[in-house]
């Protein structure tokens, strides 16, 4: 793995979507490219870690310099990837648009349609990925994303304080925004800090937040 200032570190990268089955043909899903997270494992790998990229139903590539890509389609198989792979790793970043709710019992052959009559679905909640790792006895330096459409400081900052963080990316997302676009922009706030990456290209900005991040972890390290 190469040099730079992620040189020997093991970073975990999620990204992309994830989609909760409803029956054999639909499913319930969330709006993701997987381009930032995508963007983030390709900068991490060139900043020198070796990087484990578990990602969700997209249409990219795997990233050159990324080591390994696990696919997933759903949270719970995003979840039990992730812990297979956070207990080796220095770094957990959180990209991924995981489903906060999944259908309660899946139909095991197509559903029909009902003669008009209003369909109701039953949704059970999802496993929350971040807190679960953030639980484990030697956890990673935790970095979150927050995608919000209104008020995005503070609910970023509730997330980070509640899913026990290191570090949370804050995005603004919305048509055109954020989600499913070529660039971003990013508000990266901690315990006591708060810095706006302007908008620019996702890989740009994925070099810019792979640098902060590699000095605040390498500054918890050796304090
Ligand atoms: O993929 P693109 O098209 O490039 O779009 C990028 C993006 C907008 C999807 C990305 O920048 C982004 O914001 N990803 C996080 C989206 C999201 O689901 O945010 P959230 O605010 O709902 O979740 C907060 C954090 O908790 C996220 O790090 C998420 O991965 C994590 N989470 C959420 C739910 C859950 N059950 N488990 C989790 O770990």
């Amino acid at each position: 793995f190469g040099d730079g200032p992620l040189r020997g570190m093991r970073v975990l990268v999620s990204a992309g979507p994830t989609f909760e089955d409803i029956d054999p043909v639909r499913y319930l899903g969330n709006r993701s490219s997987g381009r930032m997270g995508y963007a983030v494992a390709a900068a991490a790998a060139a900043a020198g870690a070796e990087v484990c990229l578990v990602s969700g139903p997209v249409c990219l590539e795997k990233p050159v310099g990324v080591a390994r890509r696990v696919d997933v389609r759903s949270a719970q198989q995003m979840l039990d990837a992730v812990l297979t792979e956070a207990p080796r790793s220095d770094i957990y970043i959180a990209a991924a648009a995981v489903g906060d709710y999944r259908p309660r019992a899946p139909a095991e052959h197509k559903m029909k349609k009902s003669d008009g009559q209003p369909l109701t679905l039953e949704l059970t909640e999802n496993p929350d990925i971040l807190s679960t790792v953030a639980a484990l006895a030697h956890p990673p330096f935790l970095v979150g994303f927050a995608a919000e459409t209104r008020d995005v400081e503070a609910y970023a900052r509730g997330k980070l304080e509640r899913k026990k963080l290191d570090l949370i990316a804050a995005n603004q997302v919305g048509v055109g925004m954020g989600f499913e676009t070529e660039d971003n922009a990013l508000t990266l706030i901690g315990p006591e800090s708060s810095e706006k990456l302007p908008r620019c290209d996702k890989r740009e900005l994925a070099q810019a937040l792979i640098a902060r991040i590699a000095a605040q972890f390498h500054a918890r390290r050796n304090p």
